[in-house]
């Protein structure tokens, strides 16, 4: 990612409202320097990269090893020790995400964590949160166990907001994109002045941090390419965490990656797509399964559905969590999605007109791009109740909807 696309991903609220959060040049420098030496690790060995073709499925070896791994390394099991309500929100970059957690820390009672899994995602994988070909020439060995490992850790700390926040390694603390909200960015203030592992500088900055977690009733993590593998044991050992899976058309989630990160090239559409439809179609088994075992811990929404009804989409959010729908919640999603403030990039959600947003790759959308998304991602529509394009009129015709009731997770998925 590019420094000025980095930028663009973790800003907040850019454009006229207010003025968006830059990140010190410095920590990106450091960042991508680390990124970079990772990637040239990665790029050796692994049997993951860009020239092995992913296998479709649930067979696919990815899956296959993180589920060997689960019975290795899942004795780490999430202790419960209060009866706070601990939300996952499992997503992909450019699916509305932002905005949909937003909507759920406008309830006060909210405790909202952006992304903690990524430097662990960087320093474990050599990957950042995109599937992406730029820059990666050649592939090595990811270590897929202290991935694993160190995400089930993360986790279950920032989830329990307790002393095993402690245990955590300095790069957590220190991830800029701990700082885009407001609930963590005191905890990245802190830890960013800490060169170097320090228990009791980092405990220092843990306990205030703990402080203020501890005041609130429901703690949201919000995060994209999580394992999901590992919520079977995560919501077997908790019966307060809750999962809302959002996701997004591939054609939308793909048009608006490559607008703004030109993470491949269209002509590497066939692979890509692929790739991505793969991994949705891996985490949408897991979310079934998931929905029959807990049908009240585990919801399934569409980008989509919350942008053509916001209100509604925040109801349906609300009820499945029993969180109050005060009206500060409502003037949240009025402003937000009615606002004359023009269009901005990532991070942010202020739009002119939500209805507007998810089907804005349409109009720019090749015809053949998008047949080749539709022959990839069949099974990923198919489930999830999307409908590929017959014609180019379709694809341009705003009022042809391309997507369908998709009753069976509830009335408003
Ligand atoms: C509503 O928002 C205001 C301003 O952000 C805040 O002071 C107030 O406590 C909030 N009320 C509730 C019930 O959350
Ligand atoms: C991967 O990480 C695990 C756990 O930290 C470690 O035991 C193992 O040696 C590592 N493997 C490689 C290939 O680095
Ligand atoms: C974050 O804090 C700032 C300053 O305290 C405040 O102006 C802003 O409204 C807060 N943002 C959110 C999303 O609560
Ligand atoms: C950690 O920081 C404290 C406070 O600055 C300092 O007194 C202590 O010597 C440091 N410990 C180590 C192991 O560096
Ligand atoms: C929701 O609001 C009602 C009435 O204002 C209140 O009694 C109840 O405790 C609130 N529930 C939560 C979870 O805050
Ligand atoms: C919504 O906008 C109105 C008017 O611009 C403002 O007074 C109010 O504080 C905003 N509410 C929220 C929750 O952002
Ligand atoms: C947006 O602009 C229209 C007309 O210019 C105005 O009526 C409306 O109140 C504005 N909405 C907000 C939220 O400022
Ligand atoms: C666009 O699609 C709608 C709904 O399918 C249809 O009624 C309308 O005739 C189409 N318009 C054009 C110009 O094809």
């Amino acid at each position: 990612m590019s420094y000025k696309a980095f930028v663009k991903y973790i800003c907040i609220k850019c454009g006229s409202v207010r003025t968006g959060y830059r990140v010190k040049r410095s920590v990106y420098l450091m960042v991508s320097a680390f990124t970079l030496i990772s990637l040239i690790y990665f790029n050796n060995n692994s049997a993951m990269g860009s020239r092995a073709r992913p296998t479709t499925g649930s067979g696919s070896k990815l899956w296959q090893l993180l589920r060997s791994l689960e019975s290795v390394v899942g004795v780490t099991q999430i202790q419960v020790r209060d009866d706070r309500k601990r939300v996952i929100l499992v997503t992909y970059p450019r699916s509305g995400s932002t905005f949909t957690a937003d909507v759920i820390q406008a309830n006060s009672d909210v405790f909202y964590i952006f992304e903690p899994l990524y430097p662990t995602l960087v320093e474990h994988t050599g990957k950042d949160l995109l599937i992406t070909d730029n820059g990666i020439k050649k592939r090595i060995q990811r270590n897929m166990t202290s991935y694993i490992a160190e995400v089930k850790k993360v986790m279950e700390a920032f989830l329990n907001c307790d002393s095993s926040l402690f245990e955590l390694p300095l790069h957590v603390f220190k991830s800029p994109l701990l700082k885009v909200r407001n609930d963590t960015s005191p905890l990245f203030e802190c830890s960013d002045k800490i060169k170097e592992y320090n228990r009791t500088l980092i405990s220092n900055c843990v306990e205030k941090y703990i402080k203020l977690c501890e005041k609130k009733k429901v703690i949201l993590v919000k995060t994209i390419r999580y394992p999901s593998e590992i919520l079977y044991n995560q919501m077997k050992n908790d019966p307060n965490l809750y999962v809302v899976y959002l996701m997004r058309d591939p054609r939308g989630i793909i048009s608006s990656q490559m607008s703004n990160f030109k993470n491949f090239a269209w002509k590497n559409i066939n692979r890509a797509s692929k790739e991505i439809c793969s991994l949705m179609e891996n985490d949408i088994q897991v979310m079934e399964d998931l929905h029959n075992l807990y049908p009240d811990r585990v919801k399934l929404l569409r980008y989509e559905s919350i942008a053509f009804d916001p209100l509604g989409g925040t109801t349906d959010i609300y009820k499945f969590l029993e969180l109050n729908l005060t009206k500060n919640v409502t003037n949240f999603v009025k402003n937000h999605t009615q606002s004359n403030a023009t269009s901005c990039s990532v991070g942010c959600t202020v739009r002119k007109n939500s209805k507007s947003v998810p089907y804005k790759w349409r109009v720019h959308a090749h015809f053949k791009y998008m047949q080749n998304i539709d022959r990839s991602c069949g099974n990923v529509y198919a489930k999830m109740c999307y409908v590929p394009v017959g014609n180019i009129n379709q694809l341009k015709n705003k009022s042809f909807s391309l997507m369908k009731l998709c009753q069976k997770y509830g009335a408003n998925i």
